[in-house]
Order: C-alpha cells, then sequence, then structure tokens
C-alpha cells in the first residue's frame, strides 16, 4: 500500500500554464491531451465558444455560455507516458481574476508561453511574478516558431532582463518561420530536422554523417548561424543547473511551434522528466508534511459557487498535499475543527467530471460544498491537526464604487458583499473620509461576477461606479497621517482596518514617495 502510495506520488505533476493571451496556451494543452490520447483531433479544446460536434472540454462550459460569464478555472488530469499529469488552467484574456493568482499557489511548476514575434507580454510578467515569489521551476516555450519572429538571442536576453531570471537554452532554432530548418537540441544531443508536418528526422550530434558534413543542410548559413549561437550561448551563458531550475532561478528554454507541433513532443518529455513530483509543504507550526505519509491533507485554493444556478451547487477546488483520497473518507475541516464526508467528488478530465474513487498528492479533486468550506482551509485525516498557512492575498488593480440600488435592501446587500468578500470574489475597502464602499480586483471579470452573484443568489442590485486602475499600496498605521490623502491618493481602509493608499498612477505613487520618504509602501503578492 505504502509503496503504491509512492510510486503514484513520484509519477505526478502537478503545473500551471502561464502567457499572455494567444501566445498558445490552448495549443499546447491540446498537444498534451493528443500525444497523452484524451483526445482524438486537434481542434477539440477549442471547441470552447464555437458552434461544433468535437465534445467539450466540460459540461461547464456549457453552464457558463448559458449563464454568459465564463469563470471556469478547470483542471485537466490525463496521463503521459506513465506520468499523471495535473495541467490546472490559468485563465487569460477577459476572464483574468484573482483565482488565476490563487491557482498558481497549488502547482508544483509552471511553462511560460511565449509567442516569439512578441516576446514578454504584460500578462506574462504578472503572473511570472507571483509564481517567481513561490520558487518553483518556471520551464519556458518559445512558441510560433514556424513564423517570422524576433531574433532568438534578443529573445532570450530580453526574458532574462525584464524578468529577473536566468535562462538556459536547452534547444536552438535553426532558422524560423519559411526558413525553418529544425533544432539543435542540446538537452537531447541531436538535431530535429523539419521535412515536413509529419516527417521529422532525429539526427544524433555524434553521427558520423553529421560531423563529415554529408548533410546537405550542413552547407546552409542557417545551419552555421545557429550553431554559432548556441555555442556562443552556451559558452558565455549560464551553465545548465539542476538545483537553480529546481528553485526558479534558472528557466530552461524550448524554442517550438505548437501549431504545426513541432518541438512540442520533446519539450513535453523534457518537463516531465525534469519537473518536480509533489513536495513536502510547511504547516503553520513549522512542521513538514510529506506527500507520501499516509494521513490525507489538503487546501482549498478556489471555490467556484453556484455553476449550475438551477443547483446552486458549490465546488471547492481541493490540491491534496499528502496521502490517498478514498471516495466517502471522513476528513477534519481545521478552521471549524467539524468532520467533513467526502462523498461527492469530481475529478477533472478533458472531456467530462466524473466522480472519482482516489486520488493522490499532487492531484486536485472538487468537493461538492453547501456552503461549509472557504478558500484557504486546510483538510486533513487522522488525529493530529494540520493548518496550512493562508494563501496570500494580491494587489487589486482595478476599482469600483459600489452601492445598493434599493435602500430598503440593505440587508441582503451588506450579508451578500461580506460573503462574497470572505470568498475571495472580490477585496473591500472604505474610502476614510465618506465611508463608500470601494471593491478591487485584478481583473473586470470579478466585478461582473460580482454583480451577477449579488442580484441573482442575494437579491441585491447594485450601482457600481468604476474608478479605473490605481496602484493599492499599505501603509503601516503608525506612519500614516490622514492629510496625507489628495484626489490622487484616495486613502481607504481595508477590510481588516489597515490603510490603503489608491494612487492615480506610477507619477503619483512617486510624487507620494519624494514628499514623505520616511513613509513605507507596502503591496500585498
Ligand atoms: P492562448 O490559449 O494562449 O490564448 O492561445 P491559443 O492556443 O488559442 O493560440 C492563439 C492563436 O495563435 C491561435 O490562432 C492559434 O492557432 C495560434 N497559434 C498557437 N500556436 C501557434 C504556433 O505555434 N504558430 C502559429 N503560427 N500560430 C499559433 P487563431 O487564429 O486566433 O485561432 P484559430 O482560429 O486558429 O483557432
Amino acid at each position: 500500500m505504502e509503496e503504491n502510495l509512492n510510486k503514484e506520488v513520484k509519477r505526478r505533476r502537478t503545473f500551471a500554464i502561464i502567457s499572455h493571451p494567444d501566445a498558445g496556451k490552448t495549443t499546447i494543452t491540446e498537444h498534451l491531451l493528443l500525444y497523452s490520447g484524451a483526445i482524438r483531433e486537434a481542434g477539440t479544446v477549442k471547441a470552447k465558444g464555437k458552434k461544433s460536434n468535437k465534445f467539450a472540454k466540460s459540461d461547464w462550459m456549457e453552464i457558463e455560455k448559458q449563464r454568459g460569464i465564463s469563470v471556469t478555472s478547470s483542471v485537466m488530469q490525463v496521463d503521459y507516458d506513465g506520468y499523471q499529469i495535473n495541467i490546472v488552467d490559468t485563465p487569460g484574456h477577459e476572464d483574468f481574476s484573482e483565482d488565476t493568482y490563487r491557482t498558481l499557489m497549488a502547482v508544483d511548476a509552471c511553462v511560460m508561453v511565449v509567442d516569439t514575434g512578441k516576446g514578454i507580454e504584460p500578462q506574462t510578467k504578472k503572473l511570472f511574478e507571483v509564481v517567481s515569489k513561490r520558487g518553483i521551476p518556471i520551464f519556458t516555450f518559445m512558441n510560433k516558431l514556424d513564423r517570422d519572429g524576433r531574433e532568438p538571442l534578443d529573445l532570450v536576453s530580453e526574458l532574462e532582463e525584464v524578468l529577473g531570471i536566468d535562462a538556459y537554452a536547452m534547444n536552438w532554432p535553426m532558422g524560423m518561420g519559411k526558413t525553418l530548418l529544425g533544432l539543435y537540441n542540446l538537452y537531447n544531443q541531436r538535431l530535429e530536422i523539419r521535412h515536413s508536418q509529419d516527417e521529422d528526422e532525429l539526427i544524433d550530434l555524434a553521427d558520423p554523417m553529421l560531423l563529415q558534413g554529408q548533410y546537405d543542410f550542413t552547407k546552409s548559413s542557417i545551419y552555421s548561424q545557429a550553431i554559432e549561437e548556441a555555442d556562443l550561448l552556451h559558452e558565455a551563458g549560464n551553465q545548465f543547473d539542476r538545483e537553480k531550475v529546481n528553485c526558479g532561478k534558472l528557466t530552461p528554454v524550448f524554442f517550438g511551434s505548437a501549431l504545426t507541433g513541432f518541438g512540442v513532443q520533446t519539450f513535453l518529455d523534457a518537463f516531465v522528466d525534469l519537473a518536480p513530483s509533489p513536495a513536502a509543504v510547511e504547516t503553520v507550526t513549522g512542521e513538514v508534511i510529506d506527500p507520501v505519509q499516509k494521513n490525507l491533507t489538503g487546501f482549498i485554493f478556489k471555490i467556484q459557487a453556484n455553476m449550475n444556478p438551477a443547483h446552486r451547487d458549490r465546488i471547492a477546488f481541493v490540491r491534496i498535499i499528502s496521502g490517498k483520497f478514498e471516495k466517502g473518507m471522513n476528513v477534519t475541516l481545521q478552521r471549524t475543527g467539524k468532520t467533513l464526508r467526502m462523498a461527492h467528488t469530481t475529478q477533472f478530465l478533458a472531456d467530462s467530471r466524473e466522480e472519482i474513487q482516489d486520488a493522490y498528492a499532487g492531484d486536485i479533486i472538487g468537493l461538492y460544498d453547501t456552503g461549509n468550506l472557504q478558500i484557504g482551509d486546510t483538510i486533513y485525516a487522522g488525529n493530529q491537526e494540520v493548518q496550512f498557512p493562508d494563501l496570500p492575498q494580491f494587489t487589486p488593480e482595478l476599482f469600483m464604487k459600489v452601492s445598493p440600488k434599493n435602500v430598503m435592501k440593505q440587508k441582503s446587500f451588506h450579508k451578500g458583499m461580506q460573503q462574497l468578500v470572505q470568498e475571495g470574489a472580490v477585496q473591500l475597502y472604505r474610502s476614510y473620509h465618506t465611508e463608500e464602499y470601494i471593491i478591487g480586483a485584478v481583473g473586470a471579470l470579478q466585478f461582473e461576477v460580482f454583480q451577477y452573484r449579488l442580484k441573482n443568489e442575494y437579491n441585491a442590485e447594485v450601482e457600481m461606479e468604476n474608478m479605473g486602475s490605481k496602484i493599492a499600496r499599505w501603509i503601516d498605521p503608525a506612519e500614516l497621517d490622514p492629510k496625507m490623502s489628495s484626489s490622487r491618493n484616495l486613502l481607504v481602509r481595508d477590510r481588516f482596518d489597515q490603510p490603503v493608499f489608491l494612487f492615480e498612477n506610477m507619477f503619483a505613487e512617486n510624487w507620494f514617495k519624494d514628499k514623505h520618504p520616511e513613509v513605507h509602501l507596502k503591496q500585498l503578492m
């Protein structure tokens, strides 16, 4: 039994893909599903939102479509080459929200997809910063090599400069776009020559024919330039260091094209090989919970409420930290000390939601909830109490003033507001002087969901007044003088009564810093 637990945990890879919209996250995911046999055709994942006879990713999407709001951060679980892969989706575009960030707290590694035509884009940078603070491995896939993009050397140095991480090229492109010859794969010590969409030739670097220059391509300037660049990079650049990869200080960089599938399998093989299996996690008392310990432990990183308005169900997403989950088992909800029977759970597959029988450390399961669970809750089996640290709060960037439309409905407005804030749907502030309600979010979708849910679940309609984007900075109450507030830096308090300045823009923040150099401005994660 224990040996089995060991084996199951070791073969798990739980990760998220971070990228700016349109960099190719969906296309890469699709290839992973294709290679693993979970889907049969490219284009399936994209079926979301399109009229298609192919099956949709999950039935949630149907529900979301009916609601007109897409809020799912789904989890896909597939078997790839003997590994159990859990991909946790990080919604982008208009779906971007605090949930996107919280999801990153539940993974053991990240794949960062960069469009070679564009380089590091804003959303990638934001997500990178959150992941980077966790010190987990980050793997980079430079995508769209089938198109003419920016110079590879330029892309790698931009990555290092903008993100402040060292990079190590695992493979190097030989040409790009129409002139794409293939990849010089340093990790596997071979060349991958692309002849056509269906035909790649693998040539070992020690192949005598290659060494003697008998292949035609060795005469091309594209080939010699690529070899020169890669050699230069490896002599002058960073050395590969597994330790540094493990703590997120060095990112292995792979080039490829998700659309044509070129370089994707190589990347995935290296990824499952190098990415870590579930790690041990420290509790609030400093105890270290080993993933292979027998007792089940886990924490809730996301609650998806009322996905089906007809059933009003809530699903709590649990990241299992240790042990084995078995359907119907009892656990303790640490916050209340109450016993929780895990009878109705779900796991997430590429094509459907299914009731699960068992799951292991590293997996993510969905627990049907009737309103007892909160984001950040710890659950544990056995008699020994376990409490994992709270999830961080993230600095919101967008703000709205809210007030109830109907003053007669104050009570439901306050109740709804309190519950939704507690659930982490939005963050709540009160202005110092006028006591107005201000809500903050990292993505505009959060406001939409908030408004929708207040109306539908609490029967409270709200007026919302857009305040636009602001830079929120926390300050020590001892350093505060309410006179510091002005129209360009509004003073508010958060729900824990801590003072916060909402700066109009960076200039306002800098102006404030110059004027009050003694005041320390802090941001959340
Ligand atoms: P995302 O999930 O990160 O938002 O990106 P997604 O995979 O949806 O890809 C965004 C667009 O970029 C899609 O085109 C997709 O086909 C294209 N794309 C992804 N990978 C590559 C690549 O390696 N090379 C090239 N040339 N294009 C790539 P679209 O026209 O917006 O969508 P579709 O109509 O093709 O589905």
